[in-house]
């Protein structure tokens, strides 16, 4: 069996780089729990790539990614960079390494913690329990799709542009990943669309109904992205997996995220056939950064999703979500979670908290 793992490490901006510290600290523990050797190969991409070489992902970082077993992500962005050009924007590194990697599937699941329940700002009742997954398309939809752009026309009027496309493989291939997870799960597939106006989302219907012919086990039921909005705050554990393009799965994973308490809370893996990366699903948030306010929980359970889709160990993911509900369990919580009688921590000390519950762990 593999013992000896490369992990590309890219802090990127604003909070990036403190919780992504954290998450390390409980990569570590569990390397040594398990004897196995990993090891970290650093580098700057968004904000970070375009300071250090003009470009916000930068080819040697590129490059490490290419060699690594999996990539672990911290966030990019912040108010510096808004203004260059949009193709230098450090967004740009987050979309590079996606389609340049192929990580054309996007997990994201919504758990809620029990420790939380009162967290979240809707009723406990409506999120108790509380256990989807969002399966985002990632490397394609409106956006990937050209033409794209902003043109002046010939009366001299501007306009702006984007394409929403998706291939037959494109949309297969994303939907054998949903069907796939959900037999592992409750079995429930909803796929979400706006086939009533869009006809690539028409056809993104076609296709997912076709292919579920052979998922006859898995129960497939289709949703307008305005009614899964609504139905998310209104009743969320009607859904097991949400199958979604790219864009609809960004707005509703962050609608989702805060079911679950805080958009802090939410690790994410993006999949393809030979390359990962994992990271927290909120934004870099430049606002607080370097104040010690920064929720590390998200990076952290993405380190369990790490390891258990790319280095194969199921068992850490497991450890890490048992250390995360023990240490929530004992009141602690930072500052995006805090709540009355509760205990307000930094960044660093909720990362040495989950470390210490999980050094217990045998
Ligand atoms: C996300 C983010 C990114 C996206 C941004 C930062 C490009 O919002 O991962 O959800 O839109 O995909
Ligand atoms: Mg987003």
């Amino acid at each position: 069996m593999k013992t000896e793992f490369n992990i590309a490490v890219f802090p990127g901006d604003g909070i990036g780089p403190e919780v992504v510290v954290e998450a390390i600290k409980i990569l570590k523990i569990i390397e040594s729990k398990l004897g196995l050797k990993i090891m970290l190969n650093e580098a700057p991409v968004g904000g970070a790539g375009y300071e250090a070489t003009g470009h916000p992902l930068p080819d040697a970082s590129l490059d490490i990614a290419k060699k690594s077993d999996g990539v672990l992500l911290g966030a990019v962005g912040g108010p510096k960079w808004e203004t260059i050009d949009f193709s230098l924007r450090p967004e740009r590194a987050l979309l590079g390494l996606r389609s340049n990697l192929g990580l054309y599937a996007n997990l994201r699941p919504a758990r809620i913690f029990p420790a939380l329940l009162d967290a979240s700002t809707l009723k406990r009742e409506v999120v108790e329990g509380l256990d989807l997954l969002v399966v985002r398309e990632l490397t394609g939809g409106i956006y990937f799709g050209e033409p794209r752009g902003v043109v002046t026309n010939d009366k001299g009027e501007r306009y702006g542009f984007n394409t929403l496309v998706y291939s037959e493989s494109e949309i297969e291939r994303i939907s054998k990943v949903a069907f796939d997870v959900a037999r592992k799960r409750n079995g429930k597939v909803c796929s979400v669309d706006k086939a009533n106006v869009l006809e690539a989302t028409g056809f993104w219907r076609d296709i997912v109904t076709g292919l579920h012919s052979q998922y006859s086990d898995i129960e497939l039921s289709h949703m307008y992205v305005d009614n899964c909005a609504m139905q998310l705050v209104r009743n969320p554990k009607q859904f097991d997996v949400i199958l979604t393009t790219n864009m609809f799965g960004d707005i509703l994973s962050d609608e989702a995220s805060m079911l679950t308490g805080s958009i802090g809370m939410l690790p994410s893996a993006s999949l393809g056939e030979k390359y990962a990366m994992y990271e927290p699903i909120h934004g870099s948030a430049p606002d607080i950064a370097g104040k010690e306010l920064a929720n590390p929980l998200a990076t952290i359970l993405s380190v369990g999703m790490l390891f258990k889709y790319s280095l194969e160990k199921e068992e850490p993911n497991i450890w890490i979500e048992e250390a995360v509900e023990k240490v929530l369990g004992q009141g602690v919580r930072t500052a995006d979670i805090m709540s009355d009688g509760m205990k307000q921590v930094g960044t660093k000390e909720m990362g040495d908290l989950v470390a210490a519950e999980l050094e217990k762990i045998n």
